[in-house]
Order: structure tokens, then C-alpha cells, then sequence
């Protein structure tokens, strides 16, 4: 039998229209099981068990006042901010918040709704969303001071129309410090907003590594390829060499990554190389998000992908992101199922 070539990543060029993209403001397939009881605290993190009470406070907010008499639960801000570092669950929470909304409700990250701005129009994509209960944007992106007053003033109007929201962040660019908490920043900028929400601090370790001390795989050639077969028998696999995936990268928008993973159980990326681009590494960053999201496997051969940033990216504004970025890959190259 002659033996198929393998389909490949960079002959994807997918395009999302508005309607496409607000049907697709769900929570990713990584958190379609997250629960407020399946969220395990780490007791020596007790800010943990606190963020669960405060969410599920959060969420008691859309329940009906039970009787004339009943006590009214004590008025919340109609936002909430999930704030915390790597792999502490912050999505997960967001996650299980949004199924605790009743009525309409979106989920999506800050790209997703920005992308929707941009193939809708600003109006039109205030009143696709008006009226909704709930509203989460993952990962608030605080670098584009232009993106972020888009949304704040859409997330105010949402508000002032009876939406409750909750976000998460990423740091902007050049954060005092590490930046392990976003809070100060967020509230910064998204200034008038700030008094709509509520902080949530969780600490802790990174889940995705609570037990090991981990290392991205990288595969020799031999390995490569068979690994490569074993996903190929399980489902849709591709494989590309990692210069071919940053060319195309810069081809696509990062708001239609999401479609060019979609239906994939594996990625193959053929001879990794330590970047010292930012643009490149940054969509590298926005790709690695999507394959977490999706649950996409990484078979990789080269440089481990936990090298992958130079070390002057890693001591750049944008360490935080490159250091969640490796953070999943460790995840999304272990051998072990997701
Ligand atoms: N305390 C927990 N109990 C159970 N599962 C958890 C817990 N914390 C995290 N997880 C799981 O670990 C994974 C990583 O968590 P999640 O992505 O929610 O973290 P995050 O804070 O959003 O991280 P990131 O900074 O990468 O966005 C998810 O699969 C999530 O379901
Ligand atoms: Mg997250």
C-alpha cells in the first residue's frame, strides 16, 4: 500500500465570519468537564478555597430572592477578576462560572472578541451581545492600549444593560516585577471599569506540574516518526517543519488559530529551533494557546520546546507569556494523556 502523505499545517488557511466566531464563544474543549467540585484546592494555598467560595458567591447572584422575607444576598460588583499565576486554575474557575450562568452567555478570550469587533463592527457586536447574563473574556490582553479601551467601553455598556462579567489577564508588556498578580494592572487600564469588579487572588503552583519537575520532550528523527504514525492511527495529525509553521503563522490572523488546529489530535513540528524574533515567538505563543485549548498534542524534534525562547525574549517585557507558553508545552508534549 502506498503510503499517504501527511496532511499539513501550513495548507490550512481557514477564514471565521461573525457568526462563526460568536458561535464559537464557548468554553474550549480543555474545560468542557470544569466544575466548581471537581476544582481540588491546594490546601497549602488557602487562597485557593477561598476563590471557589467567592465565585460561588458570585454565581448565587443569579438566583431568584427566594421569599419576601429571605435575607437578599449582600449586593456584588457585577464583575469578577480571576488573578493568579501560571496553571492555578484561573480558566478553569472561569469556566465553571459560566456554567453556572443562566440564560444567553458567551465565553471567549480577549482575541476572540476583538476578532468579533473586527468582522462585525463595534455596534453590531454590542447588540449580538446585549441582553446576555454572563460574559467571560480569558486573558485579557493589556498590550494593545488601543484593543483595551475597545473593550472596556464594551464591557461598560454591557454592564450598564444588567451583564455581569468576569475576566482574566495577562500582564501588559514590561510589568513592574514578575507580575505574578495582574490585578493592579488590569485596574489600570480599564480605569472608569475598574469599580465594576471584584478581585479573586488565587496563589499556588502550576497544576499542569504539581507532582514533577518537568521538561518539554523533544523526540530524536527515528522517535519523531513514530510518534508521528502512532497519533496518525488515532486521528488527524500534521506535520511541518517548525520554519514552514512560523512562515505561515505570519499569514494567518492569531484570531483564526483556533481554526487551524480545530479537529487535530496531534501537531508535528520537525526541527525546533531557539527563536530570537519577537514577532515570531509571539505567535508561536498564540498558536501554543490554541493547541492547549484544544488539547492538541505536540510531537517535536530539535530543540526541547521548553528552549524555544531565547534568552533575551525570556528577560523582555513579554516573559510572562513566554514562560505560560512553556508551561504548556511541557504539558502539550508529555507523552502522558492530557
Ligand atoms: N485546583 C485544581 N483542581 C483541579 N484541576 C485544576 C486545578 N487547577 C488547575 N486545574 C486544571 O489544570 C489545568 C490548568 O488550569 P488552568 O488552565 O485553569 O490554569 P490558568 O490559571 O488559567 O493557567 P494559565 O496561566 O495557563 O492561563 C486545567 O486542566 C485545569 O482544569
Ligand atoms: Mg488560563
Amino acid at each position: 500500500m502506498q503510503q499517504q502523505p501527511l496532511p499539513s499545517l501550513v495548507e490550512r488557511s481557514p477564514s471565521m465570519t461573525g457568526a462563526e466566531i460568536a458561535e464559537s464563544l464557548i468554553p474550549p474543549r480543555q474545560f468542557e468537564q470544569a466544575t466548581l467540585e471537581n476544582y481540588e484546592p491546594d490546601p497549602d494555598y488557602p487562597s485557593q478555597a477561598r476563590a471557589v467560595e467567592k465565585v460561588r458567591a458570585f454565581a448565587a447572584g443569579w438566583q431568584a430572592p427566594r421569599g419576601l422575607f429571605s435575607r437578599r444576598p449582600p449586593e456584588t460588583k457585577p464583575g469578577l477578576y480571576l488573578d493568579g499565576g501560571f496553571g492555578v486554575g484561573k480558566t478553569h474557575l472561569l469556566a465553571a462560572l459560566w456554567k453556572l450562568a443562566p440564560g444567553r452567555t458567551y465565553f471567549g478570550t480577549f482575541i476572540e472578541y476583538t476578532a468579533l469587533v473586527g468582522a462585525l463592527g463595534y455596534a453590531p457586536t454590542l447588540k449580538l451581545l446585549s441582553g446576555a447574563s454572563f460574559v467571560a473574556i480569558d486573558e485579557f490582553e493589556l498590550d494593545d492600549p488601543g484593543d483595551t479601551m475597545m473593550m472596556t467601553r464594551l464591557l461598560g455598556e454591557l454592564a450598564s444593560g444588567g451583564t455581569r462579567m468576569a475576566a482574566t489577564s495577562n500582564t501588559p508588556p514590561n510589568a513592574l516585577g514578575e507580575g505574578r498578580f495582574a490585578a493592579v494592572d488590569f485596574l489600570r487600564e480599564i480605569q472608569g471599569l475598574s469599580d465594576q469588579f471584584d478581585i479573586v487572588k488565587i496563589d499556588g503552583l502550576d497544576y499542569r506540574h504539581r507532582d514533577v519537575e518537568s521538561h518539554a520532550v523533544a523526540l530524536d528523527p527515528a522517535g519523531y516518526a513514530t510518534a508521528i504514525a502512532e497519533a496518525a492511527g488515532q486521528g488527524a495529525v500534521t506535520a511541518d517543519p517548525f520554519d514552514a509553521i512560523l512562515k505561515h503563522l505570519a499569514t494567518v490572523h492569531p484570531s483564526r488559530y483556533v481554526k487551524l488546529v480545530e479537529g487535530l489530535v496531534a501537531v508535528g513540528i520537525e526541527g525546533v529551533k531557539v527563536l530570537h524574533d519577537q514577532t515570531d515567538a509571539l505567535r508561536f505563543v498564540a498558536l501554543v494557546d490554541r493547541l492547549y485549548d484544544e488539547q492538541v498534542r505536540v510531537i517535536a524534534s530539535g530543540v526541547p520546546l521548553d528552549r524555544v525562547f531565547g534568552d533575551e525574549m525570556l528577560a523582555g517585557g513579554y516573559r510572562k507569556k513566554y514562560l505560560r507558553a512553556i508551561s504548556r508545552l511541557i504539558a502539550l508534549t508529555s507523552p502522558e494523556p492530557l
